[in-house]
C-alpha cells in the first residue's frame, strides 16, 4: 500500500480460519476492510456472521483456492485491495510428515501463485504467517530473528521455502514490501466468547486440548514426556493470545505503508510456560480439573522454546499485553460457551 493512499482493503487469504478470523476483527477495529478468501478446508463459514456479530461490520467472503489464479485475479479485480494477509494455509504437523506433497502443493505453490496475481495486479505489500517452527531445535533461547533456521517436518519446510521465495522476490524487485511474521504458539480467543479456536477432529495443540477435557468432551490430556531438561520436565513454549498476534499484523501493515523491504519478526510474549504451569493456569481459570496422564515424548517434539521479542516493540512498537491468565480466561469462555465450536450455537 502506498504511503497516504486511501486503500484501506485488506486481501485476508485463510481469513475464516482462527487467526485469519480475529485478524478481520482487528482491521475493522483499525479502520481497515477485510476481504475474506478461504477455500474453507479447516474452517467454517458461520465464523463470518461471528465476525460480523464482534465486529458491528461481517467482511465480504470469496471461497475459493489460492492454488486457482483465475479465482484469485477476479477477487483482486473487484475488490482492489491494497495489501494481503497471507493466512491461507495447512498447519498440521503429523499430517505433514503423512502428506508431504499435499502441503508443498497448498503451502508453497498457492503462495507462488498468489504472488504472481499480486505482481501481475500491481499489488506488493503482503503479510504472511510463518512460524517459529522454522527454528526447528533452537541452539539457545530466547530465540532471536539471526538465529539459524532449519526444518525438522515437511510443514515447517514449506514455511522455510516461503521465506526464502520471499527473499528472492524482494532482493529482485525492490517494489514489494513484506513482512514475515514469525509466530510462536498462538492460543486463546476473542475476549466475547463468540470466536476463538476450532480444531476439527483431535486437537493437535496443546490449549485446545486442555479446554476439551476442562469442558468434558475428552477425559484427560496426555502430557508429552516429563524428563526434558526444563525446570519441571515438560515442554516450555512462548503462547501468545491470538488478539496481540492479530494487533501485531495490523501494526506490521503500518510499517509496510511506511516503506519498501523485506521484515523478519518473532511475534511472542518472550517467556516460556511449561505444559504443567499451563495446566496449572487453566484449571485456576475455568474453575475446573485438568486430569492429565504422563505418557512418552511426542516424536520430534523439542524441550524449549520462546521468543526474543525485541525487534517487534522496536519495529512496530509492538509489545504482548495479555498474560497467562487473560489467554485461559478467554479460552476457557470460548470453549464453555461453545463447547461444540462453531457447529452448532
Ligand atoms: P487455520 O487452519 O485455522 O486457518 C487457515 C485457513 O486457511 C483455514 O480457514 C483454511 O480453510 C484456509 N486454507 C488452507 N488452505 C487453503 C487454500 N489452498 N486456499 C484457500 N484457503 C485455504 O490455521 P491458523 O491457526 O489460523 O493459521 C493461520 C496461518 O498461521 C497458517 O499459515 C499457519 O501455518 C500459520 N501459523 C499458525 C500457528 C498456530 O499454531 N495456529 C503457528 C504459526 C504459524
Ligand atoms: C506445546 C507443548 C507438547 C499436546 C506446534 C507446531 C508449530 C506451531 C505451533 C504452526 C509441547 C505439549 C501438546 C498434548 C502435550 N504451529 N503437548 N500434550 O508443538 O510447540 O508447536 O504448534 O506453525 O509449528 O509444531 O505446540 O501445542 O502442539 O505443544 O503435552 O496433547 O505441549 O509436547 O511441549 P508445538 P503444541
Amino acid at each position: 500500500m502506498k504511503p497516504n493512499h486511501p486503500n484501506r482493503k485488506v486481501l485476508v487469504t485463510g481469513g475464516a480460519g482462527y487467526i485469519g478470523s480475529h485478524a478481520c476483527v482487528s482491521l475493522f477495529a483499525a479502520g481497515y476492510q477485510p476481504v475474506v478468501f478461504d477455500n474453507l478446508c479447516n474452517s467454517h463459514a458461520r465464523v463470518l456472521e461471528r465476525i460480523g456479530e464482534v465486529a458491528g461490520q461481517a467482511p465480504d467472503f470469496i471461497e475459493g483456492d489460492i492454488r486457482d489464479a483465475q479465482a484469485l485475479e477476479a477477487v483482486f479485480r473487484s475488490f482492489e485491495p491494497g495489501a494481503v494477509m497471507h493466512f491461507a494455509g495447512l498447519k498440521a504437523v503429523g499430517e505433514s510428515v503423512e502428506r508431504p506433497h499435499l502441503y508443498q502443493d497448498n503451502n508453497v505453490g498457492g503462495t507462488r501463485v498468489l504472488l504472481d496475481v499480486m505482481q501481475r495486479m500491481g499489488v506488493h505489500s503482503l503479510v504472511f504467517s510463518s512460524s517459529a517452527t522454522v527454528y526447528g531445535d533452537p541452539d539457545e533461547v530466547p530465540i532471536t530473528e539471526h538465529a539459524p533456521r532449519r526444518a525438522t517436518n515437511p510443514y515447517g519446510q514449506t514455511k522455510l521455502d516461503i521465506e526464502r521465495l520471499l527473499e528472492t522476490l524482494t532482493a529482485k524487485d525492490a517494489r514489494w514490501r513484506i513482512a514475515c511474521l514469525r509466530y510462536f504458539n498462538p492460543v486463546g480467543a476473542h475476549p466475547s466468547g463468540r470466536m476463538g479456536e476450532d480444531p476439527a477432529g483431535t486437537p493437535n495443540n496443546l490449549m485446545p486440548f486442555i479446554a476439551q477435557v476442562a469442558v468434558g468432551r475428552r477425559e484427560r490430556l496426555q502430557v508429552f514426556g516429563n524428563d526434558y531438561d526444563t525446570p519441571d520436565g515438560t515442554g516450555v513454549r512462548d503462547y501468545i493470545h491470538v488478539m496481540d498476534l492479530v494487533q501485531g499484523h495490523v501494526d506490521t501493515l503500518r510499517l509496510l505503508e511506511a516503506g519498501a523491504g523485506l521484515h523478519m519478526i518473532n511475534l511472542g510474549t518472550g517467556r516460556g510456560v511449561s505444559v504443567l504451569e499451563m495446566v496449572n493456569a487453566f484449571e485456576a481459570a475455568s474453575g475446573r480439573r485438568v486430569p492429565y496422564e504422563v505418557v512418552a515424548r511426542r516424536p520430534g517434539d523439542i524441550a524449549a522454546c520462546w521468543a526474543d521479542a525485541s525487534l517487534a516493540r522496536e519495529r512496530l512498537g509492538w509489545t504482548a499485553e495479555r498474560d497467562l491468565p487473560a489467554m485461559c480466561v478467554d479460552t476457557w469462555r470460548w470453549q464453555q460457551q461453545n463447547p461444540r465450536g462453531y457447529a452448532e450455537d
